[in-house]
């Protein structure tokens, strides 16, 4: 990643692209801070002049057409560029005021940043070693300490009372809904400061998804998430602010209740909210 060269004291947040900007005041210094992120495969560029901050403890709801760039967003902030062939990344990303790049490695990356991806996610593991799977990799050997961690994260997931009596259970043998509580708690396990979720309830039932929405409001209270979801009014009920990416840019970031009161600054944002393209 290259720097874009001096630091500007107040985020500028939204699209550039077409010479407007939106910029809000920030409350506190942010957890994440995205500068003029561009990003690509190729040739082909997905993501243009990003640009937006999150708040700690907040929810922040990514929304947006399918092909927009939510899902490389993610993959961005979690360097995993470097493991995806052709994908390129330009630009600042700040954790804690801190350049990600110039992190020593991805995985001490990763144990700031849990991700969780829609299902299937399956690894060929039990429940227990799925949760325990990164802890182990970082060096915890302390059977005590590794169960003191497995439950908690299923305590905190909301799976630990449907799997404690058979924690050496294959994971893929778990429902839908079940499964991708058991990826919460994977990303849970290295006490991540923030947690990336891409669209969690596609392969989940709707009381599930409402179980998962509780399980976010709860955790925001120790952490902060970014969360893209095609269902918009999933980003009502969960996100504080709300971004609408379309077609590699950030058209619109604002506070989630403004937005949906119409106060928008952009049309197209309403129209997106409103069903009528997607
Ligand atoms: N590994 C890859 N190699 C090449 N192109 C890719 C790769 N991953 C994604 N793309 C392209 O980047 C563009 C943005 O994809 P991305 O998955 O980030 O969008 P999205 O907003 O998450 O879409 P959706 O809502 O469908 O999940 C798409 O046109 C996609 O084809
Ligand atoms: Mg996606």
């Amino acid at each position: 990643m290259v720097s874009p060269g001096p630091s500007h004291p107040v985020p500028v947040e939204g699209a550039g692209g077409r010479g407007r900007t939106s910029v809000r005041p920030v409350q506190g210094p942010p957890k994440l801070e995205v500068r003029d992120l561009w990003l690509g495969y190729g040739s082909r560029t997905v993501l243009r002049q990003v640009s937006l901050s999150v708040r700690e403890n907040e929810i922040l709801g990514i929304i947006g057409p399918a092909n927009g760039g939510k899902t490389s967003f993610l993959r961005a902030l979690n360097r995993m560029n470097e493991l995806t062939p052709g994908m390129w990344v330009r630009g600042q990303i700040l954790l804690d005021g801190e350049d990600i790049s110039r992190l020593p490695n991805v995985y001490s990356l990763r144990r700031r940043i849990g991700v969780v991806f829609p299902l299937p996610v399956g690894l060929p593991l039990s429940i227990y070693d799925n949760v325990a799977l990164a802890p182990r990799l970082a060096g915890i050997r302390s059977k005590a300490k590794l169960d003191e961690i497995v439950e908690r994260c299923l305590v905190r997931a909301a799976l630990w009372d449907e799997v404690k009596d058979r924690l050496h259970a294959l994971g893929s043998l778990l429902s839908g809904g079940q499964q991708q509580r058991l990826t919460i708690a994977r990303a849970l396990s290295q006490d991540p400061e923030l947690l990336l979720l891409d669209e969690f309830s596609i392969a989940v039932d709707p009381v599930t998804t409402m179980r998962i929405e509780d399980v976010l409001k709860e955790l925001k209270r120790e952490i902060t998430i970014v969360l893209v979801t095609n269902l918009v009014q999933q980003a009502r009920r969960l996100a504080d602010r709300t971004a609408f990416f379309l077609n590699g840019e950030v058209v619109e970031i604002g506070e989630t209740e403004a937005l949906f009161q119409g106060k928008v600054e952009d049309p197209r944002t309403l129209e997106y909210l409103e069903g009528k393209f997607g």
